[in-house]
């Protein structure tokens, strides 16, 4: 695993969005696999510029978002997918048909967590995947004592994440309890992870995935297995290393 330690905000999405344009770059065919929560809008602002001036071209790229609340519409504001279009999507040449995000209105949640792990293996796998990370150690949305084995699938959110994603939404009540999200075993399977993490809100939960136990109870600690994981995170979420 490689570890950037960067000053603030602003150099962790220079340097993600660095590492995404390369890759798409060198393969103009790349399947990325995206996140949401504020921890990438900075990216998704930093791509967007790349694009605008003629450095990357998504016409040929397709994409796959880690995660969507179960129960709400896409057009709802507080959607990831509503999330994408604002940040990214709008903005740049993707193909509509080339991106996918998870249905959080899919009546038939089993069938569409498969077929969304088919979609992804269709295309030969996702080439770089990024990760945000939740203050108790979730990836995506799994939360503690997620199974490292499952696929993507419907999930039950923690109190702690309901609570800190309650910000976005006018209260707490209005937060989906459920989601849809890649599982372990999906995000593991990606050639290539960059987690981002700034603020010492995040400097915990780094530690405890970076130096601590593998262990379900803390998602992201599984990282430790994979091949090719680069954090960029700032000097508040590293603190505690
Ligand atoms: C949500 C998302 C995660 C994200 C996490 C952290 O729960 N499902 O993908 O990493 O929030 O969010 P933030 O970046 O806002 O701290």
């Amino acid at each position: 695993m490689r570890i950037i330690v960067v000053d603030n905000y602003e150099e962790m999405s220079k340097k993600a969005a660095i590492m995404m344009a390369s890759q798409v770059v060198l393969k103009p065919n790349s399947v990325l696999g995206l996140a949401t929560g504020s921890t990438p809008v900075g990216m998704y602002k930093e791509l967007v510029n790349m694009y605008k001036v003629g450095e990357v071209d998504f016409s040929d790229v397709k994409t796959f978002n880690l995660d969507e609340y179960y129960g709400l519409d896409k057009n709802n504001q507080q959607s990831y997918h509503n999330y994408m279009m604002e940040n990214l999507f709008d903005h740049i040449n993707v193909k509509e048909e080339n991106i996918n995000i998870p249905n959080g209105m899919a009546e038939n949640v089993e069938k569409e967590c498969l077929d969304y792990d088919r979609r992804i293996e269709e295309v030969g796998g996702i080439d770089i995947q990024v990760l945000g990370i939740g203050a108790n150690g979730h990836i995506g949305f799994n939360e503690p004592n997620v199974s490292f084995e499952a696929g993507t699938h419907l999930v039950k959110l923690d109190e702690k994440t309901i609570k800190d994603n309650s910000r976005f939404f006018d209260s707490i009540g209005e937060v989906p309890t459920t989601a849809v999200s890649m599982g372990i075993k999906t995000i593991m399977m990606s050639k290539k992870i960059i987690l981002l993490a700034n603020g010492k809100g995040k400097a915990e939960a780094i530690k405890k995935t970076i130096e601590g136990k593998i262990t379900p109870e803390v998602p992201a600690s599984i990282l430790q297995l994979h091949k090719d994981v680069t954090f960029i995170i700032d000097k508040e979420a590293a603190n505690e290393l």
